[in-house]
C-alpha cells in the first residue's frame, strides 16, 4: 500500500467543488465530525486504500481537524467529506524552505480541544473548550522556561512533519499480522519477551538504536528527539487493558508488527502487549505478576504507589512509556528508562493492584524536575486520580526537602491539572495561615509546598492575587477566589496521607547514574 504523495495538479490553491480522486494529502475541507454530526474543517493527512470489489479505487483518509487538539485525529471514510464546498489544496511541491512552512502546523497539535475516545468523551467537560477560546491551553506550546531542548525539539518536529506531508508517513506499509500457532510462536508475538524490546522500530520500520537515542537522551534532557515520534499519523485505535477498553488519542512507537490490529491486547500487571485476545489469555495463565514490579511505599485504602528503577525493570518501564505514549503527544521517553523512576499509582481489589497512573522522575534533574511525564489512564480521568498524582509527586519532594516543578511544555491537560491544583493549595494554605495571623511571603509558600517560587508566582498572577501597594507587592485573594477555593475544598476527594508514605529519597552514585 502506498500512501498518496501526488502533489496537486491545480494551479490555484482553493477551488469549490472537487472529485474524490483530486483529494491529496495536505488539502483542507470541510469533513463530517462527531454527534451530531457536523462539518468541520479538517486537513487530509494521510491516504490508504481500502478497495472493494464494488469500488476498486476507494480510499480512507486520516484527518486532523484544524483547532482541534490532535487526539481527534481520524480516519474516515470518502462520504464524510464534502466535496461540494471549498477545497484547499496544497500547492505544487516545492523545495524545502515551503516544506518547513508547511510544517509549522504541527503546533496545532498541542492546541487544546474536546477529546476523543468512547472513555475520554464520558470523562471530560467542557472547561477544555473554554480554555480554547481563552487561549489559555496555547500556552502549553510556548511555556516560558522551555529548555533549548525542547526549542531543538519543535524544529526536528518542524522537519518532520515537512516530511510527512510528502506522503513518507506510516502507513506505506500495511504489515501482515500473523497471528501465530501455539504455544512457542505464541510467546514471539508477545512484546514483553522477545519481539522488539531492544529494537524499537519507528514507523517505517527502521531500528532506533540504543547508541542514537542515549546520545539524544544526553543532549536533550528526558525527552527523545527521534523526529519520527511525532509522527502524525496514529498507529493504533484501542487498546483493552484489563477490563477497559480504550480509544487511543496518539501514535507510540509499538513494533510495526502491532499497528494497524483493530484492538492491541495489553497484560494489565506487566503491560505486555499481545495481538489477539487468544495470546493474552494464554499469557496470563503464564504471568504470575497483580501488581507493578518494584516497591510499594504507599498504601492508604485501596490506593497504593509503587516505586519502580527503569534500570531494574527494563521491560516492565518501556512497556509502560509505549502505554503512556498512546496519550501523550508532546513528549515521552520510551527507549532508555535507566535516568527514570517510575511512581506507578494503582487501586486495589480481589484480582490484584490495577494501573490507574503514574509519573516518572529523572533520578538527577539539573533543572529541579520532580515529575518528567505524568499520566491517568483515560478510563480513570476526571475522577481526582491526577490531583492524586501530582500530590504525592509534592511529597515526595517534601521528603527530598526540594522544590520541584513539572518538566515543560506541559500539555494542555497538563496545564490545567497543575494549575487546578497550584491554585487550591495556595488559596487554602493562605487562607488557613491568615486565620492564624501569619503573613506568608512567595518563598515560604514555596517551602511548604514544596512548589518552586516561579509557580507560585505565576499561580498568584493568575489568580490576580498580586496587588501592588504602597510600593510593594501585597497578596490579596479576592472574595471570589476564596469562595471557590471553599467550594473546592467541600469536595469529596482522596488526599495523599503523608503518614502512610514509607519512602528514603534514593541517592544514586555516579556510577548508577551512568549510561550502560
Ligand atoms: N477539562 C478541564 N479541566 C480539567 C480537565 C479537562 N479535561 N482535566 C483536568 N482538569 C483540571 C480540573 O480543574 C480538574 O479538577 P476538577 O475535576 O475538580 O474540575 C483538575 O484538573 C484535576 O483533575 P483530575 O481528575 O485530578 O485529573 P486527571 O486524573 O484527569 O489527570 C492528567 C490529569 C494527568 C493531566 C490527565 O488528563 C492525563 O493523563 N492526560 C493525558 C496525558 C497528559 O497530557 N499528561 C500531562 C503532560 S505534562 C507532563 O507530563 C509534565
Ligand atoms: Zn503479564
Amino acid at each position: 500500500m502506498t500512501n498518496s504523495t501526488v502533489s496537486s495538479p491545480f494551479p490555484t490553491t482553493v477551488v469549490t467543488g472537487g472529485t474524490i480522486g483530486s483529494i491529496v494529502v495536505g488539502c483542507k475541507l470541510q469533513v463530517l465530525h462527531g454527534q451530531p454530526p457536523e462539518y468541520r474543517k479538517a486537513e487530509i493527512l494521510s491516504i490508504r486504500p481500502t478497495a472493494t470489489a464494488d469500488d476498486p479505487a476507494r480510499s480512507e483518509y486520516y484527518v486532523h481537524y484544524s483547532d482541534y487538539n490532535k487526539r481527534l485525529d481520524e480516519w474516515v471514510a470518502p462520504e464524510r467529506l464534502n466535496l461540494l464546498g471549498e477545497i484547499e489544496y496544497p500547492k505544487v511541491k516545492k523545495p524545502k524552505t515551503v516544506l518547513a512552512g508547511v510544517g509549522k502546523e504541527t503546533g496545532k497539535g498541542s492546541e487544546p480541544g474536546t477529546p476523543s475516545g468512547r472513555v475520554s468523551k464520558n470523562n471530560r467537560k467542557s472547561n477544555l473548550s473554554k480554555a480554547a477560546t481563552t487561549g489559555k491551553g496555547a500556552e502549553t506550546a510556548s511555556t516560558p522556561g522551555a529548555s533549548g531542548s525542547n526549542k531543538r525539539k519543535a524544529a526536528a518536529m518542524e522537519e518532520d512533519s515537512a516530511s510527512q506531508e510528502q506522503g513518507t508517513g506510516m502507513n506505506g506499509t500495511t504489515p501482515t499480522i500473523q497471528v501465530q500457532g501455539e504455544e512457542d510462536e505464541d510467546e514471539e508475538m508477545a512484546n514483553g519477551e522477545s519481539v522488539s524490546q531492544e529494537q524499537i522500530l519507528d514507523e517505517n520500520g527502521d531500528v532506533f538504536s540504543k547508541e542514537q537515542e542515549i546520545e539524544k537522551l544526553r543532549t536533550s534532557g528526558s525527552m527523545t528527539q527521534n523526529p519520527h515520534e511525532v509522527a502524525r499519523v496514529k498507529n493504533l485505535n484501542m487498546i483493552q487493558i484489563g477490563k477497559h477498553e480504550v480509544e487511543t488519542w496518539y501514535f507510540s512507537p509499538y513494533p510495526v508488527e502491532y499497528a494497524y490490529l483493530p484492538t492491541l491486547y495489553i497484560c494489565e500487571f506487566c503491560l505486555s502487549y499481545f495481538p489477539a485476545v487468544k495470546q493474552l489469555s494464554r499469557h496470563r495463565l503464564k504471568c504470575t505478576l497483580q501488581h507493578p514490579p518494584g516497591n510499594e511505599i504507599y498504601r492508604k485504602d485501596d490506593i497504593s504507589f509503587f516505586e519502580i528503577d527503569g534500570r531494574k525493570q527494563k521491560v516492565y518501564c518501556r512497556n509502560l512509556c509505549l502505554l503512556s505514549k498512546l496519550f501523550l503527544d508532546h513528549k515521552t521517553l520510551y527507549y532508555d528508562v535507566d535516568p527514570f523512576l517510575f511512581y506507578v499509582m494503582t487501586q486495589r481489589d480481589e484480582d490484584g493492584a490495577h494501573l490507574i497512573g503514574y509519573f516518572s522522575k529523572e533520578k538527577e534533574s539539573s533543572e529541579q524536575y520532580n515529575v518528567a511525564c505524568i499520566l491517568t489512564m483515560p478510563q480513570y480521568q476526571r475522577m481526582g486520580f491526577g490531583r492524586l498524582l501530582i500530590a504525592f509527586s509534592y511529597e515526595l519532594s517534601k521528603v527530598e526537602k526540594r522544590l520541584g516543578s513539572p518538566e515543560k511544555p506541559l500539555s494542555d491537560l497538563g496545564l490545567l491539572s497543575y494549575r487546578a491544583f497550584w491554585a487550591e493549595t495556595i488559596v487554602s494554605l493562605l487562607v488557613e495561615q491568615q486565620k492564624a495571623g501569619i503573613e506568608l511571603s512567595i518563598d515560604d509558600i514555596a517551602n511548604r509546598t514544596a512548589f518552586q517560587p516561579q509557580d507560585v508566582l505565576h499561580t498568584l498572577q493568575n489568580l490576580n492575587a498580586l496587588k501592588y501597594y504602597h510600593g510593594q507587592y501585597v497578596i490579596v485573594l479576592s472574595d471570589t477566589v476564596i469562595k471557590n477555593a471553599e467550594r473546592a475544598a467541600k469536595k469529596k476527594r482522596r488526599e495523599v496521607d503523608p503518614k502512610a508514605l514509607v519512602w528514603k529519597p534514593i541517592h544514586f552514585t555516579a556510577t548508577q547514574l551512568r549510561f550502560l
